[in-house]
């Protein structure tokens, strides 16, 4: 980088970074989020820390490094209740040391093996005597490790974890650590529950500062800014420089920016006659586009295609596949070291009758045709988002194609922002179901994270759950999930129960019962959750807007959007059969599920109707039959719903007065729309149950 533009940049960031703390003194709104830095209770504890952070030294003259030394200063100032000094060396005990071996101070600790190990993302946080001084050291390879290491010691603190004799060594399981967010260019967000864009129509600089903060903070590398319902324009001139900018602001937080695109570009923008894959002037003109993003963006990430998926234009327009698509702009993307995340969320109904077998039907058959630099990017389950599904069979199905998961953050199908659910737990049951692709002992984390078929480029994406709105998500207890998520994406291996303590401390404070008690809180909401709104491996008993209970739904435009077509309950039972005998769904998964699934005894109750249709009088593993265990789930959940906001009550004094009164009243409503589920629920199941044939 020219050292002008350098300098402009660095006086950027600080200018920006100063205005971000500005908005950190204020009351409790929630825009903080797990970066509060509040002053430590505990006085001992302030005191033993600042043994160990006496002075702050980051040899590292760059954007990034600018961050890191103004973060530390924030979060320990903040933390410590002292003004913690810069200096550009340790000369007392105590100094914290944060830089790569490109600065003497670093490289004179002959740890540059252990740091090529670690790679560019990767640190140690380690004790150790620089320059003749007890410090604590945070080094990486690259400058994005010292970011990320920076904010591991600040969570240290946050967390009262002690830094005497601190040695961790780091470095993220997944390789790309995505946010897409699914706005739209006039400001809107598709199943967005928490206010506005902040990148359309124009940017909202302090959020974007303190987004990328954030997202630092839990290692997210990568963001797509547009919708994957892509509007074509995004790709014209005005918008790429849009985006530029916003990629100028992102980068020394080491967030690259990703494009969704929209295959009839080189129609409608390009004026071609048509968007053929095979086509040499649309070989030419993705390739032009390309050069003309790098131009503008040298890091720029890559494209994320929906194609052929809900009326979106796609190769099999004109006969080609999904792998001819993916290819031409893999290849347009290639000679600048971009790739190409094609999601694999397609369901035509003339593929197969039974919507969850429609993306494995298209889509394993191509094993082995993408170009290395492509992605199949697929939802954590079959369908789409639901509370409860069993994991995609296309996870461990295709060994030759690297396997992009995609979750969603934004609770579309679970509650939007009025319902807690915390995901921790919900995402751990996908990252850890054993898919059997090689034998037991090959879960879809192990898919994901490349080690099951040696990949190494590798990629998880979360749809974000963001927006204008003062506390970010909409619900205060929804910052848990878009912070898990960053979590998990770098060690699919965290608990969910770890991941919701640290985030806890951090952004509630530490008293034992508060932690406690909102550990519980948000643990069982995942369960209670399925409980009060599809239990047994009910799905999709909504209607248009996904939120309200609606198991009469029947759409005219499609069978498939309707909730009749799923649970099929009549006076003869209830359920979607998924065995050999019905859809054979099933088989798609590798043995031994497929033979376990195929029988009601042999599968989880939780999975139950999803691959069976059952008589109401089914004797389910409980002694109770099938009609009286789905009741009794729907009763659970609303107590269980009741028993969230009560155990919420008892917080009262014990946290700031507008976020307990805040999320208080979005568990009322959870709790009243949990006997709503229930009463209608309820009611329609048993009319279909008793109705005559
Ligand atoms: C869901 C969601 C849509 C979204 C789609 C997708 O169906 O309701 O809004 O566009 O998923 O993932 O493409």
């Amino acid at each position: 980088m020219p050292r002008t533009f350098r300098c402009l940049a660095v006086r950027l960031t600080l200018t920006v970074a100063a205005l971000a703390a500005g908005a950190a003194v204020s009351a409790e709104t929630g825009h903080d989020l797990w970066l509060r830095y509040a002053p430590l209770a505990d006085g001992a504890a302030r005191a033993a820390y600042r043994q160990s952070a006496s002075a702050i030294v980051v040899p590292l003259a760059t954007p990034t490094g600018e961050i890191v030394a103004s973060e530390l200063k924030r979060g320990l100032t903040g933390l410590l209740g002292a003004e913690i000094p810069r200096a550009d060396r340790p000369s007392s005990a105590g100094a914290i040391v944060a830089g790569t071996p490109a600065s003497p101070l670093i490289a004179a600790l002959g740890w540059t093996e252990t740091l090529a190990r670690l790679g560019d993302e990767g640190y140690v946080i380690r004790a150790a005597t620089v320059g003749g001084v007890p410090a604590t050291v945070i080094a990486s390879k690259g400058e994005a490790g010292v970011l990320y290491g920076a904010f591991h010691l600040l969570r240290l603190i946050q967390t009262g974890e002690p830094l005497l004799r601190v040695d961790i060594a780091e470095r993220p399981r997944i390789a790309r650590r995505l946010l897409n967010h699914w706005d739209n260019l006039d400001g809107s967000i598709e199943r967005g529950y928490a206010g506005r864009s902040f990148w359309w129509p124009d940017r909202v600089d302090a959020r974007v500062v303190d987004y990328a903060r954030a997202n630092a903070s839990i290692g997210i590398n990568g963001t797509v800014i547009n919708s994957v319902n892509a509007n074509p324009q995004s790709l014209t001139a005005p918008l790429l420089e849009k985006a530029a900018a916003i990629a100028a602001m992102l980068r020394p937080y080491r967030i690259r920016v990703y494009l969704a695109a929209n295959f009839s570009a080189p129609r409608t923008i390009g004026g071609l006659a048509t968007n053929d894959p095979l086509d040499p002037g649309v070989a030419r003109w993705w390739r032009a586009k390309a050069d003309e993003i790098y131009r503008l963006i040298p890091d720029f990430g890559g494209f994320v295609v929906k194609a052929n998926s809900e009326g979106q234009p796609g190769p099999q327009d004109y006969g080609r596949t999904h792998a001819d698509g993916a290819n031409v702009l893999a290849d347009a993307l290639a000679p600048h070291g971009g790739v190409v995340m094609w999601r694999a969320f397609v369901y035509n109904a003339d593929v197969d009758p039974d919507r969850v077998k429609r993306a494995y039907a298209e889509f394993v058959p191509l094993d082995g045709k993408f170009r290395a630099n492509v992605f199949a990017q697929v939802k954590n389950g079959p369908l789409d988002f639901q509370p409860r599904e069993p994991f995609h069979p296309m996870f461990g199905a295709m060994p030759k194609t690297p396997l992009m998961a995609e979750l969603q953050i934004t609770q579309e199908y679970l509650g939007q922002s009025n319902h807690l659910v915390y995901l921790a737990p919900m995402w751990k049951e996908f990252l850890d179901a054993d898919t059997f692709a090689k034998g037991p002992g090959s879960p879809v984390a192990r898919v994901v994270d490349g080690s099951l078929e040696g990949k190494s480029d590798t990629g998880i994406a979360g749809v974000a759950n963001t927006g204008l709105d003062a506390n970010w998500t909409g619900h205060d207890l929804a910052q848990a999930n878009w912070y898990a998520f960053g979590r998990l994406a770098w060690d699919p291996g965290l608990g969910a129960g770890a991941i919701a303590d640290e985030w806890i401390r951090m952004t509630w404070g530490d008293a034992p019962d508060v932690v406690a008690t909102i550990r519980s809180i948000l643990l069982d909401s995942r369960e209670a959750y399925v409980h009060y709104t599809m239990p047994l491996g009910l799905h999709h008993l909504i209607g248009g807007d996904h939120y309200a209970p609606m198991p009469e739904n029947t759409d005219s435009r499609r069978a498939d959007w309707s909730a009749t077509f799923y649970h099929r309950a009549d006076a003869s039972g209830i359920g979607y059969d998924r065995t050999r005998a019905g859809s054979g769904g099933v088989e798609q998964y590798q043995a031994p599920l497929r033979e376990w699934w195929s029988h009601p005894a042999s599968t989880p109750d939780d999975l139950l109707l999803w691959f069976h249709h059952l008589p109401w009088d089914y004797r389910m593993k409980s002694g109770r039959t099938l009609w009286d265990e789905l009741v009794l789930s729907y009763g659970r959940g609303v107590d269980e719903a009741k028993g969230l906001e009560l155990r919420w009550a008892t917080l009262r004094g014990r946290i700031d007065e507008a976020r307990y009164q805040a999320v208080l009243a979005k568990l009322r409503r959870q709790s009243d729309d949990a006997k709503a589920w229930r009463d209608k629920c309820v009611a329609y199941f048993e009319a279909a149950r008793t109705r005559r044939p």
